[in-house]
């Protein structure tokens, strides 16, 4: 049953079959930015179907990019390094962090003032943590509070930074090394944890001067970009959702195609293969610098584990769906270290403890985490999607695999990434 506000996802007796998830957001983002800057043209094909990729598409328009699209094939015309114009309008970066985050490293290359404006769920998440680097840089940046949107940024003559990460964020990474593009002399960014070095790989691919060792990167500005063509891989955070549905939907079994490996963000496999889940890959392959494969799930007894520390960040985006597959696990999940969970698109902490809570499953909710319990059957019932759409997507898969029906309330979120879920989720049953 499905209307603008509601769906209802039925308990499934089975699942199965092949299935296509969209491209991967976070290196279609990327790509599209570096594309804009680089000389000659880019062809993007599997460009991410997701709002969030399209607000990005849009903001480059808004500076003088002439981005052309059909479906999920992009061409970018490339200005060169330094061939953005002043944007005719504020830039809308909607629900995209990933959009605003990196983007305010790119813009901070130019003399001119842009504004970035956002959703109500953007306009509450943190930017000082992009703020501070981008200043030490010489940028000026004026926020709302010194810490929200809008952002506005005035950038030009940017001097090389040497700069310590203080929170795990690729966002805040990437927006380093894209200004790092811009300063004069070679930008160093020290990692502590690592996090997804989709921005390196990519930065690479078009032929920038950049170097990466054990938790230290180093760009060096000035030095032309190079447009080609690229192929993303399919989205391994969306993917996610319908491999855990075979995992704890009964006599099931999955094959992802094509599915994005990149070790930085693969975490999600080998935590389930650590847990004796039946999870595993076929047909390797690397493209664009960036490892692929299938990934194929079965039914599987799980037996649970504890996710904190360094592998917090790799599994950022899986982390309310592998809660929810705590209650099918022997032992349960507890997640500690993960307080920036309560940073994103929701408070994914608070949106998991009580949407979980309201299947009817005993959780227990920490400042920087939560531990689900074990061999818990979920009786079904109503959910917000809190308007995020990784709680849509996560509490739609327990729908699968609940006693009685279960019904998200605000469920059109998902197209934040991935426009169809329903469809793609109805089509496995
Ligand atoms: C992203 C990085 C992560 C992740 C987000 C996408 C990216 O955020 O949660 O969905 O594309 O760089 P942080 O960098 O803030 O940890």
């Amino acid at each position: 049953m499905t209307d603008s506000n509601h769906v209802t996802i039925t308990p499934a007796p089975r699942v199965g079959g092949v299935v296509s998830v969209p491209g991967d957001k976070s290196i279609s983002h990327r790509l599209a930015m570096m594309a804009a800057i680089a000389e000659g043209n880019t062809i993007i094909h599997n460009f991410a179907e997701s709002v969030d990729c399209a607000s990005t598409l849009e903001c480059l328009r808004r500076l003088g990019v002439a981005v052309a699209r059909e479906g999920t094939f992009v061409s970018i015309e490339g200005r060169g390094l330094q061939g953005l114009m002043p944007p005719s309008q504020d830039l809308d970066a909607g629900n995209s962090g990933t959009t605003v985050r990196l983007m305010s490293g790119l813009v901070a290359g130019f003399p001119f003032e842009s504004r970035f404006i956002g959703d109500e769920s953007l306009s509450r998440r943190p930017m000082k943590r992009v703020i501070d680097p981008l200043r030490q840089f010489g940028a000026v940046v004026e926020a709302r509070d010194e810490n929200f949107l809008p952002l506005k940024i005035t950038g030009g003559t940017l001097t090389a930074l040497e700069f310590t990460m203080p929170v795990a964020s690729a966002q805040v990474k990437s927006a380093v090394l894209l200004a790092g593009l811009y300063a004069r002399g070679l930008s160093r960014v020290h990692e502590p944890v690592q996090t997804r070095n989709h921005t390196e790989i990519a930065l690479t691919e078009f032929g920038a001067r950049i170097r990466t060792g054990a938790h230290i990167i180093e760009v060096e500005g000035g030095h032309p970009l190079r447009g080609k063509e690229f192929s993303v891989p399919g989205d391994l955070s969306s993917a996610a959702f319908f491999l855990s549905a075979a995992l704890a939907v009964p006599n099931s079994r999955l094959r992802l195609k094509r599915v994005g490996l990149n070790q930085t963000r693969a975490g999600f496999i080998s935590l389930l293969a650590a847990m004796q889940a039946k999870i595993t890959v076929e047909e390797r392959s690397i493209a664009g610098g960036e490892h692929t494969g299938d990934v194929i799930a079965e039914t599987s007894e799980i037996a649970g584990i504890e996710i904190a520390g360094n592998w917090v960040p790799n599994v950022i985006d899986e982390i309310p769906m592998l809660a929810v597959l705590g209650t099918r696990t022997q032992e349960g999940i507890r997640i500690r270290d993960a307080a920036e969970l309560r940073s994103k698109e929701s408070d994914r902490i608070h949106a998991v403890t009580t949407n979980l809570r309201a299947l009817g499953a005993n959780v227990e909710e920490y400042p920087d985490g939560l531990f689900v319990p074990g061999k818990q059957t979920l009786r079904g019932g109503v959910v917000d999607s809190f308007g995020d759409h990784r709680i849509a997507m996560a509490f739609a898969v327990a729908g699968l695999f609940s006693a009685g029906p279960v019904t998200i309330k605000n469920p059109a979120c998902v197209a934040i990434s991935f426009p169809g879920f329903f469809q793609r989720l109805q089509e496995i049953r």
